[in-house]
């Protein structure tokens, strides 16, 4: 059995779910496998319509849902609503597509034969997502994966079974029949497990993770086996660049969104914040100011942000402080480490002994061989370094690997042309912060973040269908491409004379 409690306040379970073995969860993955065929055959526009009821019904429980949220998973609850927009946004979108789902017509080299393209569904999705973002980031995968015929698995995070569930009786709510959405918690070994027994018994077509780089480095390596490149979002540290330039105040503003909203705890949330050595003392000096100041605690109330989502994302980031060297300027909070009466946080709003809530944390004076430089702390931690030129900038928010989000604030546009080119992040924000990508916008990364596949959008679509080429010779003879085809006369040595 899985518990999962309110992070802001232990003493409340939210939810009690059996937990699924490796072989349950092939049973389901069997089920929604073989239901595939029955709803890949109802046209698309009407499942565009299911898709519709869906996003009805989420706009409809929208506050419903944000507070669920808010209590399993901690985040302020103005961003859960945000999260849940982001779902509503997600069915808009797809609704349409079921009505364009389109493919093409081809002219042929022959005469009298047609070409086309068709999309086809890839088969039955097993979907694996983490806690941080438990309806927006699940519908990224499974809107787009049913409305394209697909069937889907989802295993959402063990620490938000209450806000998988609420998602799923929405989605059966909304016309989506029972076995072809199928919602299973489990742990990692079970699921890892089953991921593989899956797609050695050819029930799994297609893999949608959102995750660490270390188990998607696992989990791409097992669809690999298959022939399978499962859809990877992962990791990130993503830079903030800020010039000499800059609206100072506008990139603060960002630079506190982006690193310690929802804790810190988004793939996009901000790694480190580079700041151009000319007004590096200055930025550094407001951005603890404002950090320092900035509201913590109860996440129904006003504040920058709640808990840490669970006892193990607290842990690491514990485990990450140990990282900070005698070199670095440790700035933001009152102490650091885990808010409690004997160890805390001026202005904290609630009870801190009842959740687990972390100080804020800047760690200045970053350099490239630090430990800290290259490692994605998923929590609330902003580390803070300096350059002097472009150039260089581009090379330390580069240099790490990771390639998810990235900003830059200038108000210079070669600056900005010059920075999209040489970053190697998947997502470039241009004096806007590094979190809060728009559900319309290909989502994804590049190097430690993912292996190149996109969510959202008509980008998506590519990770669940594939393409179909059809020729279609009504000549009544055998026209061999390449070989029968129309000979042109010409006078290649034609020169034109005045
Ligand atoms: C994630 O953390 O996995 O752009 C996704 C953002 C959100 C999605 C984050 N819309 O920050």
């Amino acid at each position: 059995m899985f518990t999962s409690t309110n992070p802001s306040n232990l003493n409340e379970v939210i939810a009690t779910v059996p937990e699924a073995s490796a072989n349950e969860i092939l049973t389901v993955l069997k089920t929604a496998k073989s239901a595939q065929k029955v709803w890949a055959k109802l046209p698309a526009p009407t499942r565009g319509r299911i898709i519709a009821n869906v996003g009805r019904l989420v706009e409809s429980n929208k506050e419903t849902l944000a507070r669920l949220i808010t209590k399993e998973m901690g985040k302020v609850y103005s961003e859960a609503l945000g999260e849940v927009q982001e779902v509503v946004d997600t069915c808009d979108f797809f609704l349409g597509e079921g009505r364009r789902l389109y493919g093409q017509t081809v002219p042929s080299e022959m005469q009298n034969k047609n070409l086309f393209t068709f999309r086809m569904p890839v088969g039955n999705v097993f979907v694996i997502t983490a806690g941080n973002f438990p309806t927006a980031v699940p519908s990224w995968y499974i809107v787009p994966a049913l409305l394209a015929g697909n069937t889907v698995v989802w295993k959402p995070s063990e620490f938000t079974p209450a806000v998988a569930n609420a998602l799923s009786s929405i989605f059966h709510a909304g016309g989506v029949p029972k076995d072809v959405l199928i919602t299973v918690v489990a742990d990692g070994i079970q699921t890892f497990t089953a991921l593989e027994s899956g797609l050695k018994e050819g029930v799994i077509n297609k893999v949608g993770f959102t995750g660490s780089t270390a188990v998607g480095k696992k989990i791409g390596a097992k669809a690999g086996e298959y022939i399978q490149s499962a859809c990877l979002e992962l990791g990130g540290k993503n830079p903030m660049v800020v010039m000499d330039d800059a609206n100072i105040d506008l990139a603060l503003e960002g630079a506190l969104f982006a690193g310690f909203g929802t804790a810190g705890q988004r793939c996009t949330s901000l790694g480190t914040l580079w700041i151009q050595d000319s007004i590096y003392d200055k930025v550094l000096e407001k951005f603890t100011s404002l950090v320092e100041n900035a509201a913590v605690g109860d996440p129904f109330q006003n504040v920058l942000f709640g808990p840490m989502i669970s006892q193990k994302y607290l842990e690491n980031h514990l485990e990450h402080l140990k990282m900070i060297q005698s070199h670095h300027k440790v700035m933001g909070s009152t102490s650091t480490g885990r808010i409690t009466s004997s160890n805390p946080r001026k202005g904290f709003i609630g009870d801190p002994d009842k959740g687990y809530f972390a100080h804020p944390v800047i760690v200045a004076g970053i350099a490239k061989s630090d430990q800290l430089y290259s490692t994605e702390t998923f929590g609330p931690l902003v580390t803070v370094g300096k350059f002097s030129t472009l150039d260089e900038a581009i090379d330390l928010a580069n240099g790490h690997g990771y390639g998810l989000s990235s900003a830059i604030y200038t108000k210079d546009p070669q600056n900005v042309w010059r920075f999209r080119e040489g970053i190697s992040a998947g997502m470039v924000s241009i004096n806007n912060s590094t979190s809060g990508a728009e559900a319309h916008l290909p989502f994804g990364g590049n190097g430690l973040s993912g292996n190149g596949s996109r969510q959202s959008g008509i980008w998506v679509l590519d990770q669940f269908t594939r393409w179909q080429s059809m020729n279609w010779d009504w000549s009544n003879k055998l026209q061999k491409a390449q070989m029968d085809t129309i000979e042109i006369k010409h006078d290649p040595n034609f020169v034109l004379k005045i």
